[in-house]
């Protein structure tokens, strides 16, 4: 497996490839939901190379930044296992460099990146698009796989993808999930046993909305439903959103036939750690 620290390094190696890459983005700490987009990459492509690299624009809140969960020898050494062919790990200063007016910070996505997560983490989308865009262009893989876990990142990446013309195919992966059904995160490592125990309650809440969608129940009472459950978690503290939209815009729908693709999503916050999930209604 090849170490790759700098863009120049990176860029030799892309060019001694003699087929098509499969690209896995990750801030490492990295989780069984990780390793499913390197293993979907690898049956799909001759060659996989995944990234780690903790973006700091895209941290609305510098605490949350200065806790996020840092593992690199361990995730270098599960990739190895993996038989991923290269690991992608830049500086800061190497993605960033100093004194250079930055084109790729101000993308707009409109709508999209003012709802949902944008809405309560100010900033978080722009950081997201602005670090993206550049791997891309460092990359240049073939095949782009992320996690659904992030839905509307998955959206955001889509919409980038179209703007900087690049002949990118994007493949989303099912959220991989604990026995359980909380949804796989790096920051799930920060829960406490008990905090861990009323993180369930998101998986459990759009099951009963999937549920109330089966049984014939509207969109509002399936909100209402979910909501209770969220509500009965003595930790969670604060619910940021819980939400049914129409897959494809993100726009809210007041009936269950407004949409052809109906996706309901989660966040919360419990104590200083914040949670999404989400899950295809119909
Ligand atoms: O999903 C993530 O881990 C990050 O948002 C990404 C796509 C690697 C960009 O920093």
């Amino acid at each position: 497996m090849k170490m790759i620290r700098t863009i120049d390094e990176l860029k030799r190696w892309r060019e001694s490839l003699d087929g098509p890459l499969g690209f896995v983005p990750t801030m490492g700490a990295l989780h069984e939901g990780h390793f499913s987009l390197v293993r979907c990459s690898k049956q799909e492509n001759p060659y996989t190379i995944v990234s780690i690299f903790v973006n700091p624009t895209q941290f609305d809140d510098p605490e949350d930044l200065r806790k996020y969960p840092r593992t690199f020898e361990r995730d270098k050494e599960l990739l190895e296992r993996e038989g991923v062919d290269a690991v992608f790990a830049p500086t800061v200063e190497e993605m960033y460099p100093k004194g250079f007016e930055d084109e790729d910070a101000h993308y707009d996505f409109g709508y999209l990146e003012r709802i949902l997560e944008g809405a309560h983490r100010p900033g978080h989308f722009k950081g997201v698009a602005q670090v993206v865009a550049k791997l891309l262009r460092a990359v240049e893989p073939d095949v782009l796989y992320l996690g659904q876990k992030d839905y509307q990142q998955v959206l955001i990446i889509k919409k980038l993808i179209e703007k900087l013309s690049m002949p990118i195919k994007v493949v989303m992966c099912p959220t991989v999930r604990e026995s359980d059904g909380l949804a796989m995160s790096s920051r799930n490592v920060r829960l406490s046993p008990q905090q861990r125990e009323n993180a369930l309650a998101l998986y459990r809440s759009l099951i009963k909305a999937k549920e109330v969608y089966e049984q014939g129940g509207s969109v509002v009472e399936a909100k209402q439903e979910a909501m209770k459950i969220l509500e009965s978690a003595p930790l969670i503290k604060e619910i940021d959103y819980f939400e049914i939209v129409d897959a494809d815009t993100l726009k809210p729908i007041n009936n269950w036939d407004e949409a052809d693709k109906v996706i309901a999503l989660v966040a919360v916050r419990m104590e200083g750690v914040r949670l999404i999930d989400n899950m295809f209604i119909k």
